[in-house]
């Protein structure tokens, strides 16, 4: 399949500029190539793709690095080719470091692993599909964090949790796909952008697929990591805690339990025997329903750990869900707090996690809302290895119809000063390691790709998000906008008015989202279950009622501070704890996520609450049909499939907006019995 909606940022468009094309067409001519290791025909073959589809030449190969014009591989046979400077400079850094060079004429792509080597090979492409000069070119690269993931949250029979772009495309029908091509091609855009590692399932893990670490899976599973590992990707799978109960029938999970462990112990050395460089298990324990080490009174360090003595001898890793709450929880008594949960659960557990677990904990103390406090989790356990969790599928910001181009929220996040030791200490620098000195750490998120759709995540535009969380968790010093701009040229070509208006569109994206939903930080009001569109007084568990608000007529917002809240600002490091506990200090945008305040309560912005949100939701629905209006703008310089795709979404993101907006507003005057000032119509 190749279609320019398939093909995503590697589209390898014809380069139009025809100096340019001259230029490249004069160095790019042949190739020689150090190395046979998969990774290496993966780059090898990449670059030869590429460049024909650019150029419309084909490179030739050489036999003698000193008569081509490329030549990429190890280090080791290619070092004559680069000067003592250089092969320092590499030394110095990390096992997926690179290099690419030109030197009189030729270009030198080198690295310290063979996936290095792809990912400078990459890194080429991507100049050229930018049109950049390759004269004088001194590049030298190596990744910030050391995990960067992805979690497919697909099932066997071909569902996709939270999925919307149709279908897995590992799965069909309770069947593993035999036509693996969509893999592989998956696998490649991954590693264009630097992805190294990849769990295939769904960390809710059903009946069925408790059964991938059994032979009944296993070869077929061998070959999807055979797939991956050519691109850079380890494999990860979910596994479901009690396994040797649905598997072997045993009548415990209890992780301190002898028989348990040996079960473990078996079953690991029988996937290694499969998958030799098998990443290890993501495990959600003791969430929604979910088995876990609490039913035995163990807590989750056993749980972890029971594991990750089993993986010991294989470097396998053990990366541990801190999603945990009680889902069931009477969400009125004000003394719980789901925001509380994961930071109870683990902070006293520090530093009795084996080495080889990692901790992943979700951006939020909540759940991937447009905007929550970050959680305070992240950087307050110093002797565990931690990684963050984001989600670029778009649960609780649009689905993937709405426009929200996540960029600008995740890169607040990691600039997230957490003060936990000292000013600096930010959520950046905690997950790549620099601040506790993990052994293991990192960045994963919830993929936003499904297969029904060809474009592979419903919005052609939500591939924005997909290609700029590789490239951030690369380099978090990449800003937002230079990430849209890369994406954009590489997509749609290189056209001033398509970078300009769809660069606009993508920055402003999150905040007019923001606008037309939930407001100042308050989370949810969406529908239960699916949540998309408003329900403001959705809740999704309780049986008892309830929302998760607390609106009623004299204020909104959830009370979370010390004195008389939930106690939550606690869990930060001072000065942020002040910053979020003091309803004078606490940032408008954070305000309800921390405190229950009246009406007419004065933000900062000069605004009462209940005015604030009636004109953020006038004008959020009114950005709206700002985007439509500059997305029509582009009609004659966008191909008509993914014209048409996008124009379809925003008209449905309209109506979304203007639900939004009335419900919000009609809801909020009725509770407060406030009117707007400017007397706009309420419905
Ligand atoms: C959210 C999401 C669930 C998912 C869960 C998780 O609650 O709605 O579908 O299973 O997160 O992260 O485990």
């Amino acid at each position: 399949m190749s279609s320019k909606k398939y093909n995503m940022w590697l589209q390898y468009q014809p380069i139009l500029n025809t100096t340019c094309k001259k230029h490249y067409q004069k160095m790019l001519t042949t190739l020689y190539v150090n190395g046979n290791a998969p990774t290496i025909q993966s780059a090898e073959q990449e670059l030869t793709d590429a460049i024909f589809t650019m150029l419309g030449q084909r490179i030739t190969s050489k036999s003698d690095m000193d008569h081509a014009t490329i030549v990429i591989g190890n280090i080791e046979e290619i070092s004559s080719l680069l000067s003592n400077d250089h092969i320092a400079r590499l030394a110095e850094m990390n096992e997926e470091g690179y290099l690419v060079i030109e030197n009189q004429g030729k270009i030198i792509i080198s690295g310290n692993s063979d996936a290095a080597v792809l990912y400078g090979v990459h890194h080429l492409l991507r100049n050229m599909q930018l049109e950049q000069d390759l004269i004088s070119l001194a590049v030298f690269e190596q990744p910030k964090n050391q995990f960067r993931m992805l979690n497919q949250w697909d099932n066997l029979n071909g569902s996709v949790e939270r999925g919307y772009s149709g279908k897995s495309i590992f799965y069909q029908n309770g069947k593993i796909v035999k036509d693996k091509t969509r893999i592989k091609d998956y696998a490649r855009y991954l590693s264009s952008v630097g992805i190294n590692a990849i769990s295939i399932n769904n960390v809710n893990v059903w009946e069925e697929e408790s059964y991938f670490i059994t032979k009944k899976y296993l070869p077929e599973i061998r070959e999807i990591a055979d797939i991956f590992r050519a691109y850079g990707i380890t494999l990860y799978l979910s596994i479901n805690f009690a396994s040797p109960m649905t598997i072997d029938g045993m009548s415990t999970a209890d992780p301190l339990n002898q028989s348990v462990q040996n079960w473990w112990k078996d079953k690991i050395a029988e996937i290694y025997h499969y998958i030799p460089d098998f990443g290890g298990f993501i495990v959600k324990a003791d969430s929604e329903n979910r088995p876990g080490p609490f039913t035995y009174n163990r807590d989750h360090a056993d749980g972890a750990n029971m594991l990750a003595k089993a993986f010991e001898p294989y470097g396998g890793k053990v990366i541990w869900r801190c999603f945990v709450y009680n889902h069931l929880q009477d969400w009125r008594d004000r003394t719980t707090d789901r925001a509380r949960a994961a930071y109870d659960h683990f902070k006293p557990l520090d530093g009795k996690f084996h080495e080889n677990v990692i901790l992943q904990i979700k951006n939020g103390p909540m759940d991937f809302q447009v905007r929550e406090g970050v959680s305070p989790l992240i950087g307050a356990m110093p002797n565990t290895n931690q990684m963050i969790e984001f989600q670029v599928a778009q649960e609780y910001t649009g689905q993937q119809i709405d426009l929200c181009y996540l960029l600008p929220q995740w890169k607040q996040i990691l600039q997230f000063d957490t003060y936990i030791k000292g000013a600096g200490t930010t959520i950046a620098e905690i997950v790549a390691g620099t601040i506790h000195t993990y052994k293991y750490s990192g960045i994963a998120a919830v993929s936003n790709i499904g297969g029904d759709d060809e474009n592979w995540t419903g919005n052609t535009l939500a591939q924005a998000n997909l290609y700029g969380y590789g490239r951030l968790i690369w380099n978090p010093d990449l800003s937002a906008e230079e990430i849209a701009q890369e994406w954009i040229v590489q997509t749609f070509g290189n056209k001033k008015e398509v970078s300009n208006t769809l660069g606009e569109m993508l920055l402003n994206s999150w905040e007019i989202y923001e606008n037309y939903t939930a407001p100042l930080g308050v989370g949810w009001m969406v529908t239960p279950g699916v949540h998309y569109g408003p329900n403001i007084d959705g809740y999704e568990y309780s049986k008892w009622g309830g929302t998760y608000h607390f609106a009623d007529r004299d204020g909104v917002g959830v009370d979370r501070t010390k004195e008389t809240g939930t106690g939550f600002t606690t869990q930060y490091a001072e000065p942020n704890q002040n910053l979020y506990n003091d309803v004078s200090k606490c940032p408008d945008e954070l305000l309800l996520f921390f405190h229950h305040v009246p009406y007419k309560y004065t933000l900062k912005n000069s605004k009462t609450i209940i005015q604030h949100i009636y004109d953020t939701h006038f004008k959020g629905f009114e950005q709206v049909e700002d985007l439509i209006k500059k997305w029509d703008s582009l009609a004659d310089l966008i191909d008509e499939e993914r014209f048409k795709n996008v124009q379809n979404r925003l008209k449905q993101q309209k109506n979304n907006a203007r639900e939004w907006r009335d419900q919000i507003n009609t809801y909020f005057y009725r509770k407060s019995g406030v009117a707007d000032k400017q007397n706009r119509a309420i419905y």
